[in-house]
């Protein structure tokens, strides 16, 4: 009877040592998890899409459409199935044309028909004297929001194995046919 219960003793110190280790573990987890900014940058781009007319002007185009849209307007239901594709300019500040320094590249669709939505996945590819590089983002872009949190899921050259958030806000537009975009870009890791 004695030798079970101290048994049973050892086995709750035992049970309590394992509770205290788990808990120092997910603590030092949560230290190595701390974020510290490493750098930030502003960008605008600029998204001139085809409607049919401007073919030298355009940067992007609809290169899918659900069966009730076409690919030279995109369609009702908030454009819901509408797939673009874009080669738009990025410059420093909100002007068209100013010299850009570089092309932010990728597509965006539109993903929901009951309120005006997209997803976004593309690249800013840098080639001037300040950057040499990519950056990649993805995510959701819900465009009623004035404010709008992507990822930064790595990038190359400059922005090697970098990562981050990249806060979206729609600047301007006009009709459906230009929008420019300015990216706050926040980066948590740097090499
Ligand atoms: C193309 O852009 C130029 C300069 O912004 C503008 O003058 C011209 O009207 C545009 N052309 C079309 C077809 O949109
Ligand atoms: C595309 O659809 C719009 C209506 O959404 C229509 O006005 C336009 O004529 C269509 N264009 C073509 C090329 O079918
Ligand atoms: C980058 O810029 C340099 C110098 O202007 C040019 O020689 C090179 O072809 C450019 N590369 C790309 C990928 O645009
Ligand atoms: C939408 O905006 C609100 C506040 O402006 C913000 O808290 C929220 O995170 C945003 N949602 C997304 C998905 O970015």
């Amino acid at each position: 009877m004695a030798a079970k219960k101290s048994n049973s003793m050892a086995i709750l110190i035992f049970l309590f040592l394992l509770c205290h280790i788990n808990f120092f573990v997910v603590e030092s987890a949560n230290k190595i998890r701390a974020r510290h900014l490493c750098k930030t940058l502003m960008f605008y781009f600029h998204d001139i899409i085809y409607n049919g007319e401007n073919a030298k002007n355009a940067t992007s185009a609809i290169v899918g459409a659900p069966a009730w849209g076409n690919f030279t307007k995109l369609g009702g239901k908030n454009h819901f199935g509408d797939l673009v594709i874009f080669d738009d300019p990025i410059t420093l500040d909100n002007n068209l044309h100013s010299t850009p320094v570089g092309r932010a590249q990728g597509f965006y669709f539109y993903d929901k028909k009951e309120i005006f939505t997209s997803w976004l996945g593309f690249s800013f590819v840098f080639n001037s004297t300040e950057h040499k590089g990519s950056i990649n983002f993805a995510g959701a872009d819900p465009l009623m929001n004035k404010t709008r949190d992507i990822s930064v899921i790595g990038g190359t050259g400059d922005f090697f194995m970098t990562r981050g958030i990249a806060t979206l806000m729609t600047d301007a537009f006009e009709g459906e046919v230009y929008f420019r975009l300015r990216v706050d870009i926040k980066l948590y890791e740097c090499w």
